[in-house]
């Protein structure tokens, strides 16, 4: 039995078993293989991922021996348009397991950040669709844990920091594992049984407020962040227009403090 294996959970839903690699090239791809083979549940850690994802595209750089990197494939039935709402619960429950390490907040749609806005967190949800229900859907969270600033690379460094920078001591990764699996299948059971993770997300979400320049793939928004509406879409402000974002990325974030 290795360390990792006292965040089993036998009879939960996320994290039932823990799956280790020493080098894998994504755990996503790890876990739908295994969504594929009929076993769920299971958490894939990896120490390193040569071919490591984040969203829009983007690569997953996470030394080994610092970080968590995990994936975890489950089976669902949920509306399509309900979606995000996996996406906020996992958000969340990264941002809960860590809150007795340090505070954070969530950045929309789902990055877990700092009280300065930098980023410790993301969140990749890849779902199988079928007509209008998610059938399955792998989580994908990378964390950065005990990962030195100043070894950051320099395109990282500016806009990034680890739970151990934060608190200022290293922190052990499979206490971790086991509070993020705990956290993670409390919000997958509370979102199956109907209830949306919204206002807890929107309490979080460090977004709501500010400023921001959102590039949505084919354009830029730029405006005050007012809300996020009912189906997770972040509702901006300009001009004395609103817009519903569903997706996008914020390229440019300003705190707003009343005067
Ligand atoms: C983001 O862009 O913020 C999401 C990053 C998600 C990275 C994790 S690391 C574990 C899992 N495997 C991957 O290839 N990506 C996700």
């Amino acid at each position: 039995m290795t360390p990792w294996q006292s965040a089993d959970r036998p009879r939960a839903r996320v994290g039932r078993a823990i799956e280790v690699h020493d080098s894998i090239p994504s755990t996503n791809d790890r876990a739908r293989e295994l969504i594929a083979a009929g076993i769920i549940g299971r958490a894939v850690v990896a120490e390193v991922q040569t071919a490591g994802r984040g969203r829009r595209g983007r690569t997953w750089a996470s030394p080994p021996g610092a970080n968590l990197t995990l994936s975890i494939g489950i089976d669902l039935g949920i509306r399509a348009r309900d979606a995000w709402q996996l996406a906020a619960a996992a958000g969340l429950a990264v941002r809960d397991a860590c809150l007795a390490v340090a505070p954070l907040g969530l950045k929309w749609p789902n990055d877990i950040v700092s009280a300065e806005g930098h980023k410790v967190g993301g969140v990749l949800i890849e779902t199988s669709i079928d007509g209008e229900v998610v059938t399955s859907a792998v989580i994908g969270i990378g964390l950065n844990v005990n990962w030195p600033r100043s070894e950051m690379p320099d395109e990282i460094r500016d806009h990034a920091t680890s739970l151990a920078e934060l608190n200022g001591r290293p922190i052990a990764r499979e206490t971790l594992l086991a509070d993020l699996l705990d956290a993670l299948d409390r919000e997958v059971v509370a979102m199956e049984g109907g209830r949306s993770p919204l206002d807890r997300y929107r309490a979080a979400c460090t977004t709501l407020g500010a400023e921001i320049e959102v590039d949505t793939g084919d354009r830029r928004v730029v405006g005050r962040a007012i809300d996020l509406d009912a189906g997770g879409a972040l509702v901006v402000e300009s001009g004395g227009r609103r817009e519903r974002l569903a997706s996008g990325e914020i390229v440019r974030l300003r705190a707003v403090t009343a005067a």
